[in-house]
């Protein structure tokens, strides 16, 4: 007799933790490039475990996709690649039988940077646990909840004597935390690999803990770079002050006029595009247990909240577009002061798109209207570092009824349906290229740190994740088995 999937994963969920935290002390944070090697190893360690599980074909795929011709000191050309991506692992379980639908499992076992370190009660990449939480760098986001694919998997396979209730194929991206094109890619040339007949994404979060929820929209992005440039090099601020320009402030001027003080975009035709939430998921979301003062004093800790008049704090966040300065490099940043007009500026800008609009229009809309804005004396270049698309999908087909039974049964309530303001590229591509409905199905709480200091993932979330997923797999293979005996008899 073999136990069930349930079970198994009860009776191992001690040593899933332990492997989780072995993969959590891999410092895989993928805009590093001191840390191609770390990224290697995150990789190889998902790929080892899928194949030790029983799933085929578990392999390690290279997103090198831009090649140059170098001509060494011996005189020979070679086409070499010109960035090296970060892998991606695929694996497969093709054997559940014809009619079985498949599903693809989507992570990433990239992670974002630690900094600023001295915040961290114990270090990033020694998962700690306290208060029934793991501290670590990617717990949540996105090493946890990607673990739980592969657990969920290991229990199925264990409880079905080496075999799955579905069709599976497994992707797990290296580069989703710096916008990396080479998943996009790889659907674009090899979709075929890919497909499914729904993508299951585990990389968002639930609205409260306890509370069963879909993710059924996320925004786009486009991050660019805000270059102003003065002066030839840089220059005394005491022999030319007040006869040069000065990028910083050129900059600080341009950026004051992206948003006004309620909030609102300033690049004409922003919101040109941009389609209102319906009746019916504005109402839902005004149902659901949301307290804005009390996001202000203890998720967010400001003063104040800010934003576009006229909207809630979750209609700003999921669905309107916004702009943020992330960082302005450059000048001087050191101990102390320095007395210099720095040559050239830079700002990181990002702004979050909403459907329908797209990111080729929008980083448009920004260059030209930073070009008119710009003060006279400073030459202004507007770069896109990354972008991604918005997406929001359909709540209406068998696997979302699937994903919310299953997690009717873990959690004992009925699952909401809410956007996130976050991104995560690849999904439009699934929706689009691969043609497939996409689950995201989540298990992150409003406080787990996501890129901020302490992430931790809370632990019965992970355990009950697992069941959550394993649930949903099983249920997605017997409803398309009903649905062949329907069909075979006749019906
Ligand atoms: N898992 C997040 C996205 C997310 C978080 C969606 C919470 C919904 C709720 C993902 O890893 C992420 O951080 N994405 C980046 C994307 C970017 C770098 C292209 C983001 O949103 O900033
Ligand atoms: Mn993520
Ligand atoms: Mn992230």
């Amino acid at each position: 007799m073999s136990e069930s999937a349930e079970m198994f994963a009860r009776e191992n969920g001690e040593r899933f933790v332990a492997e989780l935290k072995e993969l959590l002390r891999i410092p895989s944070i993928a805009t590093d490039p001191a840390r191609v090697g770390d990224v290697r190893r995150a990789a190889e360690f998902c790929r080892s475990e899928l194949e030790r599980i029983g799933m085929r074909r578990a392999r390690l795929v290279e997103t090198s996709t831009e090649e140059q011709i170098v001509t060494g000191v011996d005189g020979v050309s070679r086409v070499v690649p010109l960035r090296l991506g970060h892998p991606l692992v695929l694996a497969e379980w093709m054997e559940a039988g014809a009619g079985a639908p498949t599903v693809l499992c989507y992570g990433h076992y990239d992670v974002q940077p630690a900094e600023p370190l001295d915040e961290w009660l114990s270090p990033p990449f020694e998962p700690t646990e306290r208060n029934g939480n793991l501290y670590a760098r990617g717990a949540v986001d996105d090493k946890g909840q990607m673990w739980m694919h592969v657990k969920a998997l290991e229990s199925l396979f264990a409880a079905g004597e080496g075999r799955l209730p579905v069709n599976v194929r497994v992707v797990i991206e290296g580069e989703e935390e710096v916008g990396g094109e080479g998943i996009a890619a790889f659907v674009r040339a090899h979709g075929e690999e890919l497909q499914a007949d729904v993508a299951l994404v585990s990389d968002t979060e639930m609205f409260a803990p306890d509370l069963p929820t879909l993710c059924v929209g996320l925004r786009g992005m486009i991050y660019t770079e805000i270059e102003v440039r003065g002066a030839r090099t840089d220059l005394h601020s005491g022999m030319y002050g007040g006869a040069v320009p000065n990028p910083f402030v050129a900059l600080a001027q341009i950026i004051a006029r992206l948003k006004d003080e309620t909030g609102r975009i300033l690049i004409p035709g922003i919101y040109d595009t941009v389609q209102a939430p319906t009746e019916a998921e504005l109402a839902a979301w005004r149902a659901l247990p949301f307290d804005e003062e009390e996001y202000r004093e203890t998720e967010v800790g400001s003063t104040e909240l800010v934003g576009e008049a006229g909207y809630s704090v979750l209609e700003r966040t999921w669905a309107r577009p916004t702009l943020d300065v992330h960082g302005m490099p450059g000048g001087f940043v050191g101990a102390g002061a320095k007395t210099v007009i720095p040559a050239r500026a830079v700002a990181k800008v990002s702004l979050r798109l909403v459907p329908d609009m797209t990111p080729a229009e929008t980083f448009d809309q920004l260059q030209r209207y930073v070009g008119e804005i710009a003060p006279k004396g400073v030459e202004v270049e507007v770069r896109l570092i990354h972008a991604g698309d918005p997406i929001v999908v359909s709540t209406d087909n068998v696997y979302v009824h699937a994903a919310t039974e299953a997690m009717r049964v873990v959690w004992g309530k009925e699952t909401v349906f809410v956007r996130g303001g976050g991104s995560i590229p690849i999904v439009g591509d699934f929706v689009r290229e691969l043609g497939i409905p996409t689950v995201m199905m989540g298990f992150g709480l409003p406080d787990d740190n996501l890129h901020a200091p302490n992430e931790k993932f809370h632990l019965e979330n992970f355990h009950h994740g697992i069941q959550s997923i394993l649930g949903f797999l099983t249920r997605v293979g017997a409803a398309r088995q009903t649905e062949a005996a329907e069909r075979d008899n006749g019906r």
